[in-house]
């Protein structure tokens, strides 16, 4: 038997692992609600048709070959654009390298700043790959409380204490997943103080930016031109083209202090050729063109989000908050019948037949006791999830 390498031990992401039993039951017959991934595509909603059409089209064209190692040019000048527009960035194009998706960007930026024994703030709960990527390089994620009571928004606090001098970045994913949280611009700068306070990179996950119930999203980068940050945004989720694979990273880099990183995360980008080329180019024609899909993926969500809040919280044994953007909730299992979320999830599946994911696989301490499900299939379907859910707690509670 040949061994797999040691640090590929550490690999295991809990939204796709689910799935592993979820299969196995299918196989028997037994119609699975899958309320785990967040791909849009999976319930019912599409890629507009003229997304389609551009991506077909530029297979026509002959864009079939490698494209440039950074992204074609007309598209990070469209992304420029969106920043302008969107929120009063004067990026220029050299800033901006396209990726294969955000997974990939958040993948070359943690390859070109983590050595062994570093640290990493992460948000607890946080998407999966920037603990697993971190513990890949042999350096440590280090999550920092966000709050319940609180909406979910960052304790403050809690990452001044984790700082220290091994610390080289700090993620904020907003809105977040799996939270759904939105966070306000006095939270974000206080986090842009403390980065600025101890020098530390702050890395901006946005790529939800354009998928808010109430309020606004601001960018990190609008809150602070003169600091160094990188954005990382994509097309998968405000696009609805998830397995084309097309996201991007933006260095805001005032003072020339991220030149290094930028360097380091511009070669990793050279030794992987490119990104898609037709996707890119179709990528082009999704900024060009009309942003109606997005308004009225926004309104179906809302109110799939408000439906979901409501039933969660009549359910004895369950609470949630309500979540402001994205399209995920993240309820509390208020009862300790069950040793673990983990076991909660495989006991909802088991005898429920409903998919969700355990909290802990985003975060062991801050996810605990949570479950997420995805706010994406249509009312009915989700009424019925949490019917299953509801008859399910009342077996197992009274
Ligand atoms: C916060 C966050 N970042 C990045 C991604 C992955 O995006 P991409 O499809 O661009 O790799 C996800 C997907 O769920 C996400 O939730």
């Amino acid at each position: 038997m040949f061994e797999p390498s040691e640090k590929s031990g550490g690999i295991a992401y809990a939204i796709r692992e689910v799935l592993v039993p979820a299969r196995k039951l299918e196989k028997n017959g037994i119609k699975i609600i899958k309320m785990n991934i967040g791909d849009p595509i999976a319930y019912d909603f599409d890629t507009p048709h003229h997304i389609k059409e551009a991506l077909y089209q530029a297979a026509l064209d002959g864009y079939n070959g490698y494209a440039p190692s950074e992204g074609y040019e007309e598209l990070r000048e469209e992304i420029v654009k969106r920043e302008k527009k969107r929120n009063g960035m004067g990026y220029d194009i050299d800033d901006i390298c396209v990726t294969t998706g955000v997974t990939e960007a958040l993948q070359m930026f943690l390859a070109a700043v983590l050595n062994a024994g570093d640290e990493l703030l992460v948000p607890g709960p946080t998407y999966p790959p920037y603990n697993l990527i971190t513990s890949f390089h042999g350096a440590k994620p280090v999550p920092y409380a966000t709050i319940e009571e609180e909406n979910w928004q960052p304790d403050v606090e809690d990452i001044r204490k984790k700082i220290n001098r091994r610390t080289k970045a700090i993620i904020i994913i907003n809105p977040n997943n799996p939270t759904g949280a939105l966070y306000p611009p006095k939270v974000i700068k206080e986090i842009l103080d403390l980065a600025a306070e101890n020098n530390i990179i702050v890395v901006s996950d946005e790529i939800y930016d354009d998928i808010v119930f109430e309020g606004r999203h601001y960018s990190t980068a609008s809150l602070a031109k003169d600091m160094p940050i990188i954005t990382f945004n994509g097309f998968s989720k405000v696009y609805l083209v998830p397995g084309w694979r097309v996201g991007y990273a933006i260095f805001n880099n005032p003072n020339g202090e991220l030149d290094k990183v930028k360097d380091a995360f511009f070669r990793i980008a050279r030794a992987r050729l490119c990104a898609s080329s037709v996707a890119q180019r179709a990528m082009i024609a999704a900024l060009r063109g009309s942003q109606q899909h997005i308004v009225e993926m926004v309104n179906k969500l809302r109110k799939r989000r408000d439906f979901a809040y409501k039933r969660i919280n009549e359910i004895n044994g369950l609470s949630t908050t309500k979540p402001q953007g994205a399209f995920y909730i993240f309820p509390k299992i208020e009862t300790n019948k069950w040793k673990s979320d983990k076991e909660f999830v495989l006991d909802v599946l088991e005898n429920a037949h409903v998919l969700f994911v355990h909290g802990s696989g985003f975060c062991p301490v801050y996810g605990k006791n949570h479950f997420r499900a995805v706010i994406l299939p249509p009312l009915e379907v989700i009424e019925e999830a949490f019917n299953r859910v509801e008859e399910f707690m009342k077996r197992v509670i009274e």
